[in-house]
């Protein structure tokens, strides 16, 4: 109900009570109620006799708000959460169903790749889990995180500008800090993927110095690049509504975005992987996502995962 009276309201100039009312079935009090309901969620609205409501400003995010904006699968069902230990382990324990999404302002555990932190402060940034039940092969898992990627990086470049780009596998980066991360995190049998948990974390509008010191250096925001405050409800739609689209792409497609997105190919890079720290050019991903790198003496390797720093 809230979701159509935003609807309503967001045509433009002042709408009438009596004209939303009937729309929505509901009497002028109960419309009241709402729009008071709204109000304490951020929404500024102006009420004025005779007029009716007229929409000045929405909050940087609400659930209510982005609900209007999904337009496929991925979105449909939204959990939002003020505060949870990581949006990650409150999707794994729920129902997994295609396209579900856990979002929530503020994680008390939140979790990076390799057992790291994921600095998590409240009302600045992105932290949302979600559901995917592709039809892909355990092994093509990794595709899932390069979606992701793609998906954040295609969003975040059309609504803020920068030139965010994807650091192999899954780093969202601008220059050579961090802007944001993917964790994701699959169960499968042996030919099947159960379901897919790709929990995204973008800083946007952090400042840079809530983090710890020893992150400052290779770390960054949208507010620490622009100086701007965007907000993260239409940031959010967006990456979902993207991922819509990515998801659907033929898999050529997607490599070839991915290719384009990146600031990794072309680089020398070191790789650790859980037994080896390898040095080499990255020349490619291949048709699993894994990194392509030509070591010195001129072998090619195919790695599946890792943490990568580009050497030069
Ligand atoms: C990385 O190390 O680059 C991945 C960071 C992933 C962080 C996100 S925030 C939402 C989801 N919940 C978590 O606990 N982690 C992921």
């Amino acid at each position: 109900m809230s979701e159509q009276i935003i609807k309503l309201l967001k045509a433009g100039g002042f709408v009438s009570g009596a004209l939303i009312g009937k729309e929505l079935g509901i009497t002028r009090s109960a419309l009241w109620k709402r729009i008071n309901s709204l109000r304490e969620k951020g929404f500024k609205i102006e009420a004025s006799p005779g007029k009716g409501y007229r929409l000045i400003d929405t909050p940087d995010f609400s659930v209510e708000e982005l609900r209007t904006l999904i337009k496929g699968q991925i979105g449909k069902e939204i959990i939002f959460i003020k505060k949870t230990s990581s949006t990650n382990d409150l999707a794994r324990g729920m129902e997994p169903l295609h396209g579900t999404v856990f979002i929530a302002d503020t994680q008390t555990k939140g979790r990076g790749r390799l057992g790291r932190l994921w600095v998590s402060p409240p009302n600045s940034n992105i932290y949302m889990s979600i559901i995917l039940k592709p039809d892909i092969l355990p092994k093509d898992a990794t595709l899932l995180t390069l979606i992701s990627a793609v998906s954040s990086t295609r969003a975040l470049r059309e609504q803020t500008g920068i030139d965010v780009t994807i650091k192999w596998p899954n780093d969202l980066m601008i220059g050579s800090r961090k802007l944001g991360g993917i964790l994701l995190e699959v169960r499968s049998e042996p030919d099947r993927i159960v379901f897919a948990l790709a929990g995204i974390g973008i800083n946007i509008n952090m400042p840079i110095k809530s983090l710890p010191l020893e992150l400052r250096a290779v770390s960054t925001s949208i507010l620490e690049e622009t100086g701007k405050r965007f907000k993260r409800t239409y940031l959010i739609a967006r990456i979902l509504n993207e991922m819509e689209a990515v998801l659907n792409m033929p898999r050529a497609f997607l490599l070839n975005e991915w290719r384009a997105l990146s600031s990794t190919l072309g680089k020398q890079v070191a790789v650790t992987t859980s037994n080896e720290t390898i040095k080499g050019l990255a020349v490619d991903i291949d048709n699993e996502g894994r990194l392509i790198l030509k070591t010195p003496d001129g072998s090619i390797k195919n790695i599946s995962s890792g943490d990568l720093i580009h050497l030069r």
